[in-house]
């Protein structure tokens, strides 16, 4: 395993991700009942941008750094504001030197009666992230893999909650387990929410995921797919 997310760690992907995630989580607490978040892929949990890894790309500059620093219309504003919270709850003397990644994300949201399950393979993001939920009763660091996990963990006792997919995709076959992983906890967990995280680089790539999207209610998927395919349609006409 190659990849390290210190790297990327606040960038525009990891912004737009983290929005997303705080949005489907801030809907499941207008509810009382309990749910259940399962982060397959969960990373380090908190990241320096002062540090080695993040200086070298600087891709946080052009994400949550200009986010911050953005004004934002009336109607994007009070949607993010949730997100810019927590962030700003880890950068407590106003500068921008921490990032949290989505299991602390997630657990900033957690009431009382929620739990939080993360997978981290790799032991250097797993020790951090050990460290940074230590003491938790209601997050669990599990020391495995997460598509291993994904069939184990569902269904949780909770009726709601959200399983959180983002794999690194270093391996061909991530598509592939992508796609099956979530129709097998799907099909076992109809009544929970599903966050798919995955680059939409190739439309080989994408359209193997239709399949298993397309048993669901994936609107959010189809839309993005569908506004790709008029944008390349559009950028054809335009030759
Ligand atoms: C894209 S990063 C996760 C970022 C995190 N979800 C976030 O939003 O902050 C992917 C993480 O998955 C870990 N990983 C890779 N393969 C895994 C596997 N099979 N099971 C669990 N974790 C894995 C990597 O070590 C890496 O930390």
């Amino acid at each position: 395993m190659n990849y390290r997310h210190a790297f990327h760690a606040g960038n525009f992907a990891d912004v737009i991700k983290h929005i997303v995630l705080v949005r489907i989580l801030t809907y499941l607490q207008e509810k009382p009942a309990a749910f259940r978040v399962i982060d397959t892929h969960a990373g380090a949990g908190i990241y320096d941008l002062a540090g080695e890894e993040a200086g070298r790309g600087g891709e946080w500059l052009t994400g949550i750094a200009r986010l911050m620093q953005a004004r934002l219309s009336d109607t994007a504003g009070p949607l993010v504001a949730p997100y810019l919270d927590i962030v700003r709850a880890f950068n407590p003397q106003r500068g921008l030197t921490a990032y949290p990644g989505s299991p602390l994300i997630a657990r900033a949201l957690l009431r009382p009666q929620d739990r939080l399950v993360a997978c981290e393979l790799e032991p250097i993001a797993r020790k951090h992230l050990v460290g940074a939920l230590r003491r938790d009763t209601q997050a669990r660091v599990v020391d495995l893999d997460g598509w291993v996990a994904l069939p184990a963990f569902v269904p949780p006792k909770e009726r709601r909650g959200l399983v959180l997919i983002d794999p690194p995709f270093e391996r061909k076959d991530e598509f592939d387990r992508l796609a099956s992983g979530f129709a097998e906890a799907f099909a076992k967990w109809p009544t929970g929410s599903y966050l798919l995280w995955y680059p939409a680089k190739t439309w080989r790539a994408v359209l193997r995921l239709q399949p298993a999207a397309g048993r669901t209610n994936a609107f959010a998927w189809n839309s993005a797919w569908r506004r790709r395919r008029r944008m390349a349609r559009s950028r054809r006409r335009d030759f």
